[in-house]
């Protein structure tokens, strides 16, 4: 399965802000965006008012459905703001079905009204009518939509195929796509505690149950060998991925694998998995001589993440996430870690996600995701990967990437509260250097600036040295 390559349309009631939402998700997945209404008014030359009083409402539509059919049927991919009547017209749902993914922005008709009113939109001069016009289309909208978005991560997050909802398990049988067998891979521990209802949610398409060891464990070659060896599905079967980052890492690589790749639907456990290993389509086992040394990419076929799972997240876990969390909130410029759970994951999960369909095979800006992980690795290394959790080493390499950055280094001290590392520092100093960002000897990092985060950025060895030493107990 590869990154989803399909239009985004953006379907909705006239003042929902399609164009406003569709330019910033543009942006933020790195594709153009096409304002339909626009370009229906250039093929017109003249203004969709003036054209609707000389001509009436049939000959618009005409135009609109022409104009708006050539856009869906445009191979390159983009973000499409619909004109809000485009979906009144049958060859426009059928090339929405064939060429989009649609997503509904939704908005109430009492907002709708004041964002419109005296606007001079032809359908929006008498407000009986409009708010009858918003009743007759609303399950027009609710028919052709495959998501319905509040605001622009909503939709970066259906562009990704990630679904972010409270109680998404009881619901996955609906939610894992298509109709064909399903093989449910659970984390040995999870699999105690949410098994049962993922099993129940599946039932009619569930065709077999597997357990990986928990932990890191399921990121062996042995643990691999044994799933492989065990998985009955053909080709139009899809594996869900139920726990932390090591069942979706180590499932996620079987599905990339198993009879040349079939479908997968990770459903992530942890919070380091629900803000982070379950989006963006990396998959990967461990080898000997390092973490994820064999893998590949293999976007989802959708993600879903229920936030309720993590109420049975010891506290030690939830902490190794919040280091995740605080990485991104910085890399967003806003403090995601102050949120609600449920919005928590949502927006962070949007981060990446966005990050992913802009880069999705890791050749450039992906590289941000990195932030602080340099001198995580160096630690974790010098520590004999024994004594010091990912966690801790990547809040410790947040503070040194925040001090070489010259910004405030409170969030990190405040949420995370990192406490220097007894190791050694010569045996730290090389592992930085072995780590694969470092580029013939120059260490290059991800620091922040004004514009927001920067990659492979050289740091004189000194001040690396300098900021690797401060992390380190004395
Ligand atoms: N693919 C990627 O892009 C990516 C990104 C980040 C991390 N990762 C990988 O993720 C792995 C770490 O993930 P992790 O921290 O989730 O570890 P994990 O999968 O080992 O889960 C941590 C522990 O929490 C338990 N657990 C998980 N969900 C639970 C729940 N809801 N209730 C009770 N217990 C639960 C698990 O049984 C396990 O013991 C690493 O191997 C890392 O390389 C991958």
């Amino acid at each position: 399965m590869s990154v989803p390559t399909r239009h985004v349309a953006l379907v909705g009631f006239m003042g929902a802000g399609k164009t406003t939402l569709g330019e910033e998700v543009a942006r933020r997945i790195g594709l153009p965006f096409r304002d339909l209404d626009r370009e229906v008014e250039v093929a017109l030359g003249t203004s969709i008012g003036e054209f609707f009083a000389a001509e009436g409402e049939e000959a618009f539509r005409a135009r609109e459905a022409d104009a708006t059919v050539a856009a869906l049927r445009d191979p390159r991919p983009a973000v499409l703001a619909l004109g809000g009547g485009a979906i009144t017209l049958e060859p426009v749902r059928d090339a929405l079905r064939e060429r989009a993914l649609t997503v509904l922005v939704d908005v109430d008709p009492e907002t709708a009204w004041q964002r419109v009113e005296g606007s001079g939109r032809p359908l929006a001069r008498e407000r009986t009518a409009f708010l009858a016009l918003y009743e007759q289309r609303a399950p027009l909208y609710r028919e052709v939509a495959d998501a319905v978005a509040r605001d622009a991560d909503d939709v970066v997050l259906a562009a990704a195929a990630v679904h972010v909802e409270r109680g998404a398990l009881r619901r996955l049988g609906s939610l894992v796509p298509g109709d064909g067998p399903v093989a449910l891979v659970s984390d040995a521990h999870v699999a105690g505690i949410h098994g049962m209802d993922a099993q129940l949610a599946l039932a009619p398409r569930l065709a077999e149950t597997h357990e990986l060891p928990s932990g890191e464990e399921a990121k062996t070659l042995a643990a691999l060998d044994r799933l492989w060896q065990a998985l009955r599905l053909d080709r139009r079967g899809t594996i869900v991925a139920l726990g932390g980052g090591c069942t979706t890492d180590a499932a996620g690589f079987a599905a990339a694998t198993y009879l040349r790749g079939v479908a997968w639907v990770p459903v992530p456990t942890s919070l380091v998995a629900q803000v982070d290993a379950a989006i963006g389509g990396k998959t990967a086992v461990d080898l000997p001589q390092g973490k994820n040394l064999v893998g590949a990419f293999h976007w989802p076929a959708r993600t879903v993440i229920d936030p309720a799972l993590l109420e049975t997240l010891p506290e030690a876990q939830r902490r190794e996430g919040l280091a995740e969390v605080v990485k991104t909130g910085l890399l967003a410029g806003e403090p995601l870690w102050e949120l609600p759970d449920d919005e928590l994951v949502r927006r962070c999960a949007a981060f990446k996600a966005a990050v992913c369909l802009r880069d999705p095979r890791d050749e450039g800006e992906r590289k941000i995701l990195n932030l602080g992980h340099t001198f995580a690795h160096a630690l974790e290394a010098a520590a004999g990967y024994e004594g010091v959790t990912h966690g801790q080493a990547v809040a410790l390499g947040l503070l040194a990437a925040l001090r070489l950055s010259g910004r405030d280094t409170g969030p990190v001290e405040e949420i995370l509260r990192p406490k220097p590392v007894r190791v050694d520092r010569e045996r730290a100093w090389r592992a930085m250097h072995r780590d694969k960002k470092a580029v013939g000897g120059e260490l290059r990092l991800v620091l922040l600036d004004d514009d927001g985060p920067r990659w492979d950025v050289p740091v004189a060895p000194a001040d690396a040295r300098r900021a690797l030493d401060a992390l380190i107990a004395r």
